[in-house]
């Protein structure tokens, strides 16, 4: 059977396209469904959300452009039932190169229907703003699922997201089918609440019922590297992942039904969570229990080998000690106090040799 293959996308940037697909593939593969995730954005976070090396040097660029068999580009997770087709940077560069092909707007539509995916679910996650990868996705999917935050600026990502699927509807790939809008780093106060209620009343059935709470646990889980739901499966996140894939799940169900077929069941949610939690669990043996940290560590000298890399020694190590005080401030405190110690112990020695002095002189 081929699998469903849906795509997460907003033009609008930075409302949780990556970790919307990285926790829906993750919570599929927790209901037992198999999943492929397709990074068309070379940012490539959902990449190493996933534990796959963003040096590797095959990605979706080489099936787009150089005609690379998906079967040498896929990769394994550390999750059981999850793969990724991963991005590489040369993904950004592909826009230009895919302008010069012709009908390149189902090249994706072409590689996975060749790609003889044994797979139940393929998820793909695009870059914002509408370009041809984007295009490729909505032209390949049989369903887009829009992730929306309720901020004052939410209706702008819909009003250019919106005519650009029907744009396709209409074109590239007639039974797309608009699965629903989902809230994400959903707040909860007036304007969140006035924002969600607009949405929802225009949008009515289309919006799913679970909405993804702003939940600092998934940004500690971007620093480890990980999908909320491996980080901290029993985070308000986390639940709100397993409960929107539920509900994904079952809105699949029906728009098969209505084609008289099913899908398989899914196990009940706890099944799912005990399964997130034993790969939280091996994940959490095999890196030791500083995950988060080491990541720190690593972005941290990621930076500073970018921006400093090039400086002579001297100014390496000035900036060193000055970066040293400015991430332990505590540090910086007690040098302060010492410091300070100092001079007043040097200040003290001094009046008293001052008195000592002038009781020998004799003033
Ligand atoms: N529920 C949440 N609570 C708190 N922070 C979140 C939540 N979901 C996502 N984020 C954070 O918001 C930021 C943007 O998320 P993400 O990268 O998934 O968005 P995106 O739409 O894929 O962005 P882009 O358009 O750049 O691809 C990230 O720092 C992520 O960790
Ligand atoms: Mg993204």
């Amino acid at each position: 059977m081929r699998p469903y293959i849906v795509a997460l996308f907003n033009q609008k940037g930075g409302i949780s396209k990556t970790t919307t697909s990285t926790n829906l593939a993750v919570c599929l593969a927790a209901f037992g469904k198999t999943v492929l995730v397709v990074d068309l954005d070379s940012q490539g976070d959902s990449t190493k959300s996933l534990g796959i090396d963003s040096k590797i040097r095959e990605g979706v660029f080489d099936l787009f452009i150089n005609n690379v068999p998906v079967e040498s580009v896929i990769r394994s997770t550390p999750y059981d039932g999850v793969w990724v087709l991963p991005s590489t940077y040369s993904l950004a560069g592909i826009e230009v190169k895919l302008s010069e092909l012709q009908n390149s707007q189902r090249t994706l539509n072409a590689i996975l229907a060749n790609a003889n995916l044994d797979c139940d679910y393929v998820v793909i996650d695009c870059p914002p703003a509408l370009g041809i990868l984007p295009i490729n996705a909505l032209a390949a999917a049989h369903a887009v699922i829009i992730p929306v935050t309720a901020t004052p600026y939410a209706n702008d990502g819909l009003l250019r997201t919106l005519p650009s699927i029907k744009y396709v509807q209409e074109g590239l790939n007639k039974s797309l089918l608009l699965q629903g809008v989902l809230f994400t780093i959903h707040d909860r106060n007036k304007t969140a609440r006035r924002i969600s209620d607009l949405i929802r009343s225009r949008l009515g059935g289309t919006v799913y019922r679970s909405q993804i709470p702003r939940d600092n646990m998934v940004i500690e889980a971007a620093t480890a590297g990980l999908p909320v739901c491996i980080y901290a499966p029993r985070s308000a996140a986390a639940q709100a992942h397993l409960d929107f894939t539920e509900e994904f799940l079952n809105r699949h169900a029906s728009i098969v039904a209505k084609a008289g077929e099913t899908i398989a069941p899914h196990p009940a949610h706890d099944v799912a969570l005990d399964r997130l939690l034993r790969w939280r669990g091996e994940i959490a043996s095999a890196a030791g229990p500083a995950t988060n940290a080491a990541g720190l560590r690593q972005q941290k000298s990621q930076l500073d080998r970018l921006l400093y890399g090039d400086r002579p020694l001297i100014e390496r190590w000035h900036l060193g000690i000055i970066h040293f005080f400015i991430d332990n401030r505590l540090s910086l405190a007690m040098f302060l106090l010492l410091v300070l110690a100092g001079v007043i112990a040097l200040l003290g020695a001094s009046l008293e040799g001052l008195r000592r002095l002038s009781d020998i002189v004799g003033l």
